[in-house]
């Protein structure tokens, strides 16, 4: 089963989860040959449309589509005609007629990918839309922690952040879940939503939450431009009562624990420097794997073909 389209997590099976993680596997043994590419998408274009910065999930579908043979075609957003005025509906009807199979594309507006999805016959992929999700970050998050640790249902992960603002935490933590992840949440009052997914363990303080036993700690940027009205008293306050602090870090690495961020990584503020060179940091091995887990949906996904074509259809 494939379908049209990629949104989010929360509407993904346990089977279609379990499809792509299996599948990014050969493309990710692919990055070891002297030939890097296969044929899969030979003929079809991706058109990435980014209206928020980016480097990673950006330059890795880029990566993704022409690893797979298709054609990527980046619109310059800030050098665009949407400066001019033209609305995001005008834009993807003017890309629809150059006959995208593929639209990648990143909003700060929550629920914008859906509207497009349905607006055109192309096959849209959520890059991330404002708070809402991110969920290819969730799907290359996940293949990691099964590269660490193949079974990862009963693993433990502490998300440590923003977590009310953060569409990574939403969507990584969903995926997560699926997997029988267990998950913590750690931030401050204001910034950890009192309602979502049943199965969640809150805490306020870092070393409580070192005390229930995490084996990943998952941070999250702190996300300054979501925050109209600043939710702590600074970022060296952040760093003492939520960062990993030089102090913190000797007892994560004392336990083993592992690290991952989805980047971009604010130094000084969710880490001390030291993480980075950390052997249990995953942080590279997340942006690596953010390849070949783009790979997999774009080789999962079904453009459509005719007006009106219904979002799932048969492999
Ligand atoms: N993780 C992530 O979305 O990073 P970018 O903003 O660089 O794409």
């Amino acid at each position: 089963m494939a379908r049209k389209d990629f949104l989010d997590i929360a509407s993904l099976t346990r089977e279609e989860v379990d499809h792509l993680l299996d599948q990014a596997t050969p493309f990710k043994e692919l990055f070891t040959r002297s030939v890097k590419k296969v044929p899969a998408l030979k003929g079809k274009s991706v058109l990435t449309l980014f209206y928020e910065p980016s480097t990673r999930t950006h330059s890795s579908f880029e990566v993704a589509a022409k690893r797979l043979s298709a054609d990527v075609i980046d619109l310059d957003v800030p050098h665009s005609s949407a400066v001019k005025g033209e609305t995001v509906k005008d834009t993807v009807d003017t890309l629809q007629a150059m006959r995208a199979d593929y639209i990648v594309v990143r909003h700060k507006m929550s629920g914008l990918p859906q509207a497009i999805a349905r607006q055109t016959k192309a096959s849209v992929i959520n890059a991330g839309d404002g708070a809402h999700a991110h969920p290819t970050q969730a799907l290359l998050d996940a293949f990691t922690l099964k590269e660490v640790f193949p079974s990862p249902a009963g693993k433990k992960v502490l998300i440590v952040g923003d977590i009310l603002h953060s569409r990574v935490a939403r969507s990584t933590s969903n995926l997560f879940l699926k997997l029988g992840v267990e998950v913590g949440f750690l931030g401050p009052g204001s910034l950890v939503p009192k309602l979502g997914p049943a199965g969640i363990t809150r805490f306020t303080d870092f070393e409580e939450a070192l005390k229930w036993g995490p084996d990943v700690v998952y941070l999250l940027r702190v996300q300054m431009e979501r925050q109209d009205v600043p939710s702590f008293p600074g970022l060296q306050e952040y760093h003492r009562v939520y960062g990993v602090t030089q102090e913190r870090f000797k007892q994560i690495q004392g336990e083993g624990t592992y690290i991952m961020h989805p980047g971009p990584v604010n130094r000084g503020v969710e880490l001390c420097h030291e993480v980075m060179d950390y052997e249990h940091s995953l942080i590279n091995q997340q942006v690596e794997n953010g390849i070949a887990a783009r790979m997999a949906v774009l080789y999962w996904l079904k453009p459509g073909t005719s007006e009106g074509e219904p979002q799932h259809e048969t492999d």
